[in-house]
């Protein structure tokens, strides 16, 4: 039997799959790393930690599955997007990567836009310039760590270092590469006009591929690190948004995604390329060949969920270690037992500041509407609610580009609740289905690499190995009820965005 490894570099763990090939999902493995902020709003990790990380856990993997190295036919990365992983001549690592989450370059933002003219921008890279972007990172170095900046000889995004360190072949796919400002995303090409206008090297990035390319394959090195063979075919893979859509299906229109991880996604496939006028939204190249996609992406999703987890879920957290159980599905049921708005409650969920459809690094997080008579219960689902709140925002903007969608699959951490699916289903007003695989991008990552080493179109692949094995229907009551709390959620960011600065500034300083 041969199989397929799919890697997802993630922004806590690598998680790594084994995949058969008839789509089956043989074994799985996560290996965690470090995350560092070294002042508010800053977000880093480092390249070498996700190339240990990765190598332990492949290794893990094979042992776990007692395969032989032989019969991984082909391996496809996923990755967290954006992340600036900035090398020497040498190849050597210069500095800790600053991750997509990464709040500190709403300045250079600004010089971007006006080096390259807003309009411009957005006509040439489909999108504007926002924080978590990578151009305006490789500016940040420029302007404050010039000694960094000078030894730069390549810059890539974080799961093409693993590439590089797996096949010693330097390589990016197109959907990761429209994450990084600098991709002319109509054109599948890096944008010369950007790059001269910004003064970056092409020559600094990677060749750009296909996500079902075969980029390189196993050097002798990595083999013996991995437990991989020599000569196994690497796919050039693609970001982790684009591989968790290929993952759950999100191949051909009228399905959306909505992904919960740290951050939350809500994407719809395009069969030609299409943009925001207003850019509100993300226009990328998807993982499908020669397709595109548009995204709207929250912040902190499960990234809420989990600070409130660590912060307030200790009751929860000991009684799940005592019994052996998962502490979200305790966190879920407690808050069952508040009604549908929390009794008057509402939670802002931007807690790294936002992206869309608020584009503020200064955005901050709260619960509103604090009364007497809430309890735990009430926060807690205030928090479901606000989460599902900003996804909602994302299905709005992509309502107004007349984009159609019939069904959404959702996947991530909050797709294992129903009662987080019924809640979907309650504010977004559309079925909420699930599929047979749960790995999303490491899955999207497999078919990447199934795809390229079989020569199979990757449409066909999902739609033999991808099926839908539950639906939850919107109730129309709860519906309801949910339309008026969005209403008012919808309201919080404008009324309280001054107060959002102004307690930013103050805790900056
Ligand atoms: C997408 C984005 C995040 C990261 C998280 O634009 O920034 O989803 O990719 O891993």
């Amino acid at each position: 039997m041969g199989y397929f490894l799919g890697v997802d570099l993630g922004t806590s763990a690598v998680k790594c799959i084994l995949v058969d090939e008839a789509g089956q999902v043989k074994a799985s493995k996560s290996v965690e790393y470090p995350l560092y902020q070294p002042h508010p709003g800053w977000a880093e990790q480092n390249p070498e930690d996700w190339w240990i990380g990765t190598a332990e856990c492949v290794k893990l993997l094979l042992q776990e599955a007692r395969i032989a190295a032989a019969e991984v036919l082909g391996v496809g990365l996923s990755g967290q997007m954006h992340g600036s992983v900035f090398l020497d001549e040498k190849l050597a690592v210069i500095r800790p990567a600053l991750l997509w989450c990464d709040q500190r370059t709403a300045e250079q933002c600004e010089w971007i836009e006006q080096a390259v003219g807003k309009e411009r921008l957005g006509e040439l890279t489909g999108n504007k310039a926002l924080t978590g972007f990578t151009a305006p990172k490789i500016v940040w170095l420029r302007q404050n760590e010039p000694d960094a900046y000078a030894r730069v000889a390549h810059i890539m995004l974080p799961k093409d270092y693993v590439r590089l360190k797996l096949t010693g072949t330097f390589g990016i796919d197109v959907a990761d590469a429209s994450g990084t400002l600098l991709l002319d995303v109509a054109k599948r090409d890096w944008s010369q006009e950007v790059l001269d206008k910004l003064g970056i090297e092409r020559s600094w990035l990677p060749p750009l591929f296909e996500s079902n390319d075969i980029v390189g394959t196993l050097t002798p090195e990595a083999a013996g690190i991995t437990g991989l063979a020599e000569g196994t075919p690497v796919v050039a893979g693609g970001g982790d948004q684009a591989c968790g859509a290929v993952g759950v299906g999100v191949v051909k229109p009228g399905i959306a995604s909505v992904a919960m991880g740290t951050s939350g996604v809500v994407f719809v496939h395009d069969g030609t390329y299409q943009e925001d006028p207003e850019r509100r939204l993300h226009s990328f190249c998807h993982g499908v060949p020669g397709k595109w996609h548009r995204m709207g992406v929250m912040l902190a999703a499960g990234g809420s969920f989990q600070w409130w987890k660590n912060h307030f879920g200790f009751e929860e957290l000991e009684l799940a270690k005592k019994e052996g159980r998962d502490v979200y599905d305790l966190l879920t049921t407690r808050a069952q037992e508040a009604p549908i708005g929390s009794e008057g409650l509402l939670f802002a969920p931007y807690l790294t500041g936002e992206r869309v459809p608020h584009p503020d690094p200064k955005a901050r997080g709260g619960f509103i509407g604090l009364n007497l008579r809430h309890s735990k219960a009430h926060l807690t689902r205030a928090v479901m609610e606000g989460i599902t709140f900003g996804l909602r925002d994302s299905l709005e903007l992509m309502k107004e580009s007349s984009v159609e969608v019939t069904e959404l699959r959702v996947n991530g951490g909050g797709a294992k609740s129903r009662f987080w699916r019924q809640m979907i289903a309650d504010v977004f007003g559309y079925p909420v289905v699930t599929v047979n695989s749960t790995d999303g991008p490491a899955y999207g990552a497999a078919v990447m690499a199934a795809s390229g080493v079989l020569g199979k179109d990757t449409t066909a692949l999902c739609e033999e190995w991808i099926q839908v094995v539950d639906r939850v229907e919107p109730i129309e009551e709860n519906r309801i009820q949910y339309e008026r709390y969005y209403e008012v959620y919808r309201s919080l960011y404008p009324t309280l965005r001054d107060t959002f600065h102004k307690l930013s500034d103050l805790a900056q300083g």
